[in-house]
């Protein structure tokens, strides 16, 4: 039987402002006029004097723009008899985007029109939302796609180390053991910590130190991939301090950053990675089947490493061109990796639709809304089932992202149970009005016997204060009947 959610702080349907049209495309005018994202203050700031705990404090800052966020989840087709904290795995494309994709493939057919093109005109109008050029930016299949392009393409010598972690996703993994086998590189993990207790620097350790200890061995470390965020824990591993040390030992940067657009307002150009390889298809809410891969193509004073040698894996477009040693690319290798035979354009251009929602609302306000619904969140869980239940970190703001990580049980050994943990997960959409999407993840834990499974969730912009208060108060409900 399904429980309506109703708590004391859980407010009903949120009204849209008076002097607004309550018309979706009348808001996306608005919107796409940029007069009102000009008009909107941060979240910072914004909130009452009265609070009594954190969470009270992060809730009323919410709160200060909920009105606002109310308006940006009517821009989005969800069900709603149910709650959408899944966008680790999968977004939804905001209706103006899905129309764009509708006419666009229905012009496709109607006129037969070709998809040999390297889509220049659509990444220069996204690349500046990230930071970089066009030449930098190159459209993938998704996360997974971008990192073979990434790993598979470099030229790798049989004893090349790649130094990872322990918690890192298949799309990187896989493509890893590829060049094991292939190559003959090795790969070295870095066993990462959970929960709130670290910091910044405990990366930085980590990694330093792991990266010395190969080298004392004589192994001939090349590169680091790491993911930001985890998809295990949501820890952002902090990329800037994390290419100080690649820089440091001159080493190749790959990042696996799956959840980073639409979710974090990043400047890739200043923070100088080799590679990123996001999805287009879940924070930034694009087309399935469509990824963000950000690839260094000139020596800028971020990373004056010189560039590594790479040969495109995936491709229709590619003539040997040296890669650059200055400050000005010797080819558009976004265009070479974009370009591999006819393209599905709709697809592309509804990606461009979705990026360009998020860089008129602004994507340091989204990134802020985001970690400050998981912020919130993460209190909650805090205050009710303990900080030591966290399996993400929440007090280093270096570290977080907008999935938090949480054990729900209360008899220690169920951390261990997957059935259960599957579950909590599977009741919490059944049993509950609405019900929420949400996940569970298997975590490697140093030093324990076998892998914990605990919850992920995801907040993003369609979410509400009241959404997070409901979740709070059926995983509450379900915890205390589930033991
Ligand atoms: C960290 C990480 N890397 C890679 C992937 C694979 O993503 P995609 O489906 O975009 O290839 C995921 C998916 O959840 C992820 O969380």
């Amino acid at each position: 039987m399904q429980k309506q959610i109703d708590t004391d702080t859980a407010g009903g349907a949120i009204a849209v402002p008076e002097h607004w049209s309550s018309n979706r495309r009348d808001f996306l005018r608005i919107l796409g006029s940029g007069a009102l994202a000009a008009s909107l203050g941060s979240l910072a700031g914004c909130s009452s004097g009265n609070a009594s705990s954190r969470a009270d404090e992060l809730r009323n800052q919410l709160l200060a723009d909920e009105r606002f966020w109310a308006t940006v989840n009517a821009m989005f087709p969800l069900n709603p008899a149910k709650r959408f904290m899944n966008v680790g795995t999968a977004g939804s494309m905001p209706i103006v985007s899905l129309d764009l994709f509708d006419t666009e493939n229905r012009a496709k057919a109607a006129e037969c029109l070709s998809g040999y093109t390297n889509l220049l005109t659509e990444r220069t109008q996204v690349a500046p939302g990230f930071g970089v050029d066009p030449d930098e930016l190159a459209f993938s299949a998704n996360t997974s796609s971008g990192m073979c392009h990434a790993i598979l393409g470099l030229q790798w010598a049989p004893g090349d180390v790649v130094v990872t972690t322990n918690h890192e996703h298949p799309g990187g993994d896989v493509p890893l053991a590829i060049a094991v086998a292939r190559y003959g590189i090795e790969v070295s993990r870095v066993a990462l910590p959970v929960g709130n207790n670290q910091t910044a620097q405990t990366y930085v350790d980590l990694f330093d130190n792991h990266i010395r200890s190969l080298r004392t061995q004589g192994k001939r470390v090349r590169a680091m991939m790491w993911s930001s965020p985890t998809y295990k824990t949501g820890t952002m591993l902090p990329i800037a301090e994390l290419m100080e040390v690649a820089k440091r030992h001159e080493l190749i940067s790959i990042v696996d950053g799956a959840h980073l657009p639409g979710m974090m307002a990043y400047n890739y150009a200043d923070l100088g990675m080799d590679f990123m390889s996001g999805a287009g298809h879940k924070w930034q809410c694009g087309p399935g089947s469509t990824g963000i891969l950000v690839v260094r193509n000139k020596i800028r004073a971020s990373n004056p490493l010189p560039l590594p040698n790479w040969f495109p894996i995936h491709t229709s477009s590619w003539t040997p061109r040296p890669r650059t040693t200055n400050g000005t690319a010797t080819y558009d290798i976004g265009s070479v990796i974009t370009s591999c035979g006819s393209l599905h354009t709709p697809m592309f251009r509804a990606l461009v639709s979705a990026c360009g929602i998020w860089d008129q609302i602004g994507r340091k306000k989204i990134e802020t809304y985001d970690l400050t619904l998981s912020a919130y969140l993460k209190e909650r869980i805090a205050e009710i089932w303990g900080v030591g239940s966290l399996y993400s970190p929440m007090d280093d703001p270096k570290l977080v992202s907008a999935l938090t990580s949480f054990n729900p049980f209360r008899n220690p050994a169920d951390v261990f149970n997957s059935t259960k943990s599957g579950q909590f997960v599977t009741r919490m959409l059944s049993d509950y009005n609405p019900g929420f999407v949400i996940r569970n993840v298997n975590v490697p834990v140093v030093g324990a016997p076998s892998d914990h499974y605990v919850i992920r969730i995801s907040t993003h912009l369609w979410t509400s204060v009241a959404d997070v208060d409901k979740l709070v108060a059926a995983m509450a409900d379900l915890t205390t009947k589930m033991g």
